[in-house]
């Protein structure tokens, strides 16, 4: 199944239970605003594209569920509610945008009927455009991958952190259905695993040889020649101008080839490493993963509870009154990143954003 779908026997948001993995493979109901969030928040679903179609479906639960005498009524609920979707998990950009674009269905609607059947629709078409984006950025991807090598990818960019397939993952499924002999190298993505929690499970599912590593060991199989490439995911890709980093292939006009991508904590480590051994780094995501808005400094990095550090499953780890910083996610300067490969592409870094503005119609607005 899909990793996010509507149910539509129980008219409600269907996703797989993520913080079950490994040990059950199961699903969760969203019956309510509520539930969504609360889902998004403790990582039942996660991964960018993934919540960006859960943010989609979201609103149109939020339709659903919403009681209102009149539409100005009902449009002002739900957009109170899309505000607590959207603002669930701060990082992912994906899952704000994709809570706009159905909330832009509401525009002219004559009755909630309308706005209902609206929603709904928009939000399992934005579903449907996810899985043929990863296909795509699977088969552009896969072009960097030779024969046979071991790729190196850190969190879970795979069919689980998307509708289906994946980005990372999609480009190593892509190149092993291509008959490239591909195996991966799955860094364990402390502090809640989703290396080890989810890649491995989906590598294994599909026949791809996998090799769970502590993140820490990622210098030594580099130093040791254990990886070709490293093909991560991204969360948000921010493209601006001004003199923030130097570009390593030189530097562009019009402040091309600025930003950092946005990606699991660690991501940033990894790709200084793979910079020291001359391995590429290779950032899979689609268009509506790149932010030509915000600067880096601008994009606020989510901090975790602290309870995932000081406890391990329920087990102590640390004192309980320990201070600690844990931040989701890192960035990593655009200078690090030798290839970003999207739905309609391979680009090489410096990125010119003027590829990647988006288009502002009436309709997107
Ligand atoms: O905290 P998570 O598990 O949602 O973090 C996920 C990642 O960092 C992924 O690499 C990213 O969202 C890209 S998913 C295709």
């Amino acid at each position: 199944m899909r990793t996010i779908d509507w149910d539509n026997d129980r008219d409600c948001i269907e996703m797989v239970d993520q913080t079950k993995l490994p040990a059950e493979y199961t699903t969760y109901h969203a019956e309510t605003v509520p539930e969504l969030v609360e889902s998004i928040e403790i990582l039942r679903v996660r991964g960018a594209p993934a919540l960006g179609a859960a943010g989609a479906f979201g609103v149109a639960l939020a339709a659903r569920r919403t009681d209102a005498d009149t539409v100005e009524a009902f449009e002002e609920a739900v957009r109170e509610d899309a505000g607590t979707i959207a603002g669930a998990r701060p990082t992912a950009v994906n899952l704000s945008r994709e809570v706009e674009a159905v909330l832009r269905e509401l525009r002219g609607c004559r009755s909630v009927e309308e706005a209902r059947r609206r929603t709904l629709s928009a939000a399992k078409d934005i579903a449907d455009a996810d899985v043929e984006r990863n296909r795509q950025i699977g088969e552009h991807g896969a072009e960097l991958l030779s024969a046979d090598g071991t790729v190196m990818t850190h969190c879970n960019a795979g069919a689980l952190a998307t509708v289906d397939w994946g980005t990372a993952l999609g480009v190593v499924y892509s190149a092993h259905e291509q008959g490239k002999e591909i195996d991966v190298v799955a860094n364990e993505t402390r502090p809640l695993n989703q290396g080890s929690r989810i890649t491995t499970v989906e590598l294994q599912e599909r026949d791809v040889p996998v090799r769970l590593i502590p993140d820490n060991a990622s210098g030594l199989c580099m130093q040791r020649g254990m990886v070709d490439a490293v093909v991560v995911g991204a969360d948000r890709v921010v493209l601006e101008g001004g003199e923030a980093f130097t570009p390593r292939h030189g530097s562009g006009d019009d402040g091309a080839g600025q930003g950092a991508v946005f990606n699991k904590i660690g991501t940033y480590k990894h790709a200084v490493l793979a910079d020291r051994h001359d391995i590429p780094f290779v950032v899979a995501a689609p268009h509506s993963t790149v932010d030509t808005e915000l600067s880096a400094t601008e994009v606020e990095i989510e901090q975790r509870d602290p309870g995932e550090l000081r406890e391990i499953y329920g087990e102590q780890n640390a004192p309980a009154d320990v201070s600690v910083f844990n931040p989701a996610f890192d960035p990593t300067p655009m200078e690090l990143v030798d290839y970003l490969v999207t739905e309609t592409g391979v680009y090489e870094p410096p990125l010119d954003r003027r590829d990647f503005e988006r288009v502002s119609t009436p309709e997107s607005e």
